[in-house]
């Protein structure tokens, strides 16, 4: 078969190999999901079949998405992330993720390296070496709740770094990234002339005193920032696949033509929902957020009860949590993994997928309804 080099080099993704294993069993507690089990809210659903039934929907739409809804964008951007802006900074695309793709093709050429504090979201290493560039893998702090290492990021440039990209609030580890932090990888990227690339799928989701900080929001950053954001998460549109991201008016063309060979432009019925999820109250960000709080909570509790097995940091942001398998059985997270689902039915999503920082973790989601943790976690208790 004649496959790339460079898609050769991916290895099989080990949430979906979890996911394709749960199957085989009836009645699975799950928490390897890290999709919203909420449908989306109603309101959503009618702004796009009104769409549909005003003949809306049937062609593309401007490559960098409807004017509408990079104007509701804008006004989101500066109420919520402290970002001024104006539409033609902006690219409406399919999920954060492609926005994310899109971004590390406009900026890694072959053999640049690119800085990603890790763990990590698999998907990010897996676009760098899709565009055949050098994930450099830099370790958080995991004693400090997966904190960012400044010093090590700092140690890790070479002259080939081009960006650095993170993921805040986290997927797998649930750490929000202070604006401190953030700002001294600000100092890095301005003296390095470094790219910086953020993933923000879950904004909205930070508890207790954390607050989420958009690195876009400093303005000496302008040149040197592209944010990606997504109505996934916020507004439990996974399917619909809409987000969007942020870079300077300079950088945007450049962005966009890795963006219409890949897609041509984001789906435009999409697009209408997205306008109705600005439009609309957005009470249902709050009422996810109040879910995933208790829900965090209940998971901690029921995780201190078997502190023999794993320990953790509670999670400060994201719906998902990092715990460290103790002792022998921690060397391999696939192996544990695969015997919590084999003989507890409890499907968990093995630590190594987020690289090999990750190993001796499971990740664990929590958006999900109480009754699946608790199910989930008697098992456990019974299995341990
Ligand atoms: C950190 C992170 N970014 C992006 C995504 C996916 O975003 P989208 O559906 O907008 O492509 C996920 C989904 O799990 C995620 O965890």
């Amino acid at each position: 078969m004649n496959i790339s080099k460079r898609v050769k080099q991916i290895e099989k993704s080990a949430i979906h190999e979890m996911t394709r294993l749960s199957k085989q069993y009836d009645d699975v507690a799950f928490l390897s999901w890290a999709k919203p089990t909420s449908g989306t809210p109603k309101h959503i659903d009618e702004a796009a079949i009104s769409a549909i039934k005003k003949g809306l929907t049937g062609g593309y739409s401007q490559n960098d998405g409807l004017p509408e809804l990079r104007e509701k964008i804008v006004k989101k951007l500066k109420r919520d992330n402290n970002i001024k802006t104006n539409i033609s900074e902006l690219l409406v695309t399919v999920g954060a993720i492609e926005g994310l793709a899109a971004a590390v093709m406009a900026t890694i050429d072959p053999g640049d390296e690119v800085i990603l504090p890790s763990p990590t979201y698999s998907t990010h290493i897996r676009q760098v070496q899709i565009a055949s560039g050098k994930p450099v893998l830099v370790p958080l702090i995991e004693d400090e709740n997966f904190a960012l290492d400044i010093d090590a990021i700092k140690n890790a440039i070479t002259p080939r770094t081009k960006a650095i990209l993170y993921c805040s609030p986290s997927n797998p580890t649930g750490t929000v990234f202070p604006e401190e932090k953030l700002r001294q990888i600000a100092e890095i990227a301005l003296e390095n002339n470094l790219m910086v690339i953020t993933d923000e799928a879950y904004e909205y989701f930070v508890f207790d005193d954390k607050k989420h900080f958009s690195i876009g929001s400093i303005p000496e950053m302008k040149k040197n920032v592209i944010s990606t954001f997504t109505f996934t998460k916020s507004y439990a549109m996974t399917g619909w696949r809409i987000g969007y991201l942020h870079a300077d008016e300079e950088i945007i063309p450049q962005i966009k033509k890795a963006h219409i060979p890949f897609a041509i432009c984001a789906p435009v019925v999409s697009q209408y929902a997205a306008i109705g999820a600005l439009k609309g109250s957005q009470d249902c960000i709050t009422e996810f957020k109040e879910h995933y709080l208790k829900t965090r909570n209940l998971m901690c509790e029921r995780l201190d009860i078997l502190d023999q097995v794993f320990s953790y940091n509670k999670p400060e942001g994201s719906y998902l949590m990092f715990p460290k398998i103790l002792g022998e059985q921690g060397k391999d997270s696939i192996a544990f993994s695969k015997k919590l689902l084999q003989e507890a039915k409890v499907s968990t999503t093995p630590g190594i997928a987020f690289g090999p920082t990750g190993e001796s973790h499971i990740r664990l989601s929590f958006c999900v309804p109480e009754s699946m943790i608790n199910k989930a976690f008697d098992r456990m208790e019974k299995y341990f």
